[in-house]
């Protein structure tokens, strides 16, 4: 099964990604994380590309397509979870011609709702894993222990550069301009489905489950 995850800045992919990651076997590929790691192994892409990120405007989609192609030269049992690719339609359609040369599809797009008032407390609020890329929020998901990870025990919690109040104004507005005309895109296609993310952490992970199932 292939999935899309889409929707805005903080609805909630990355955290529904790893779920599904733990329940099904798929493997999660976020544009986000590995544009992340490129920016800490210090190459010149990866420095180019934060200076990008942490403005909260869109990389190239040259870039995010090559990372894409790459990832997919492994095939995954389980099937992949794209959370946070295609942002455009360019990067919809290659998506599109790469999984149709390994001989798959989509099986589902699955947009999460949220809306911009939740989606500022859940950014400002959100700290993760520098070691396993658990993610937690100060007040909806904060560690057993504070300053520990739940799942490894390292003491690397981090927050993000580009989670701040003015570069979170500007990936909303990337959001709406470039990547909210999938939702029309995959709608004509017939591929969407919407789920509620401002529902609790659990309910979403069942709506997903449950389009899953239906589509899978
Ligand atoms: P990316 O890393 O993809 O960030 P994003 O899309 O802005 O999404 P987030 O990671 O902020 O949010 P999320 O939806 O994963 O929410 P999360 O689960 O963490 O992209 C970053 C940048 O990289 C872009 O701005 C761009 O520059 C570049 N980039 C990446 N991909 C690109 C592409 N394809 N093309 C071009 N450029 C690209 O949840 C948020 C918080 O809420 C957490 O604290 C979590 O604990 C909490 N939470 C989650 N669900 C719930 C719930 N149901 N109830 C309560 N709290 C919840
Ligand atoms: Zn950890």
């Amino acid at each position: 099964v292939n999935v899309i995850l889409l929707g805005p800045p903080g609805a909630g992919k990355g955290t529904q990604a790893k779920r599904l990651e733990e329940s099904r076997g798929m493997v999660q590929l976020s544009t986000g994380d590995m544009l992340r790691e490129a920016k800490t192994s210090g190459s010149e892409m990866g420095r180019r590309a934060a200076e990008v990120m942490d403005r909260g405007e869109l990389v190239t989609d040259e870039i995010v397509i090559g990372l894409i192609r790459e990832k997919l030269q492994s095939p995954a049992a389980g099937g992949f979870i794209f959370d946070g690719f295609p942002r455009t339609l360019k990067q919809a359609d290659a998506l599109g011609e790469l999984l149709a040369q390994m001989g798959q599809g989509l099986d589902a797009v699955i947009e999460m709702q949220v809306d911009d008032a939740a989606l500022v407390a859940r950014i400002t609020g959100r700290y993760s894993c520098g070691a396993c890329g658990a993610v937690y929020h100060d007040d909806t998901k904060p560690t057993k222990v504070e300053g520990v990870c739940d799942v490894c025990g390292s003491t690397d919690l981090r927050r993000r550069a580009d989670d701040t109040a003015e570069a979170l104004s500007k990936r909303l507005m990337e959001y709406y301009k470039k990547t909210s005309p999938l939702i029309g895109y995959y709608y004509a296609k017939g591929q969407l489905s919407s789920v509620d993310g401002l529902a609790e952490m659990d309910a979403v992970s069942a709506a997903i489950a449950k389009v899953l199932d239906k589509r899978g």
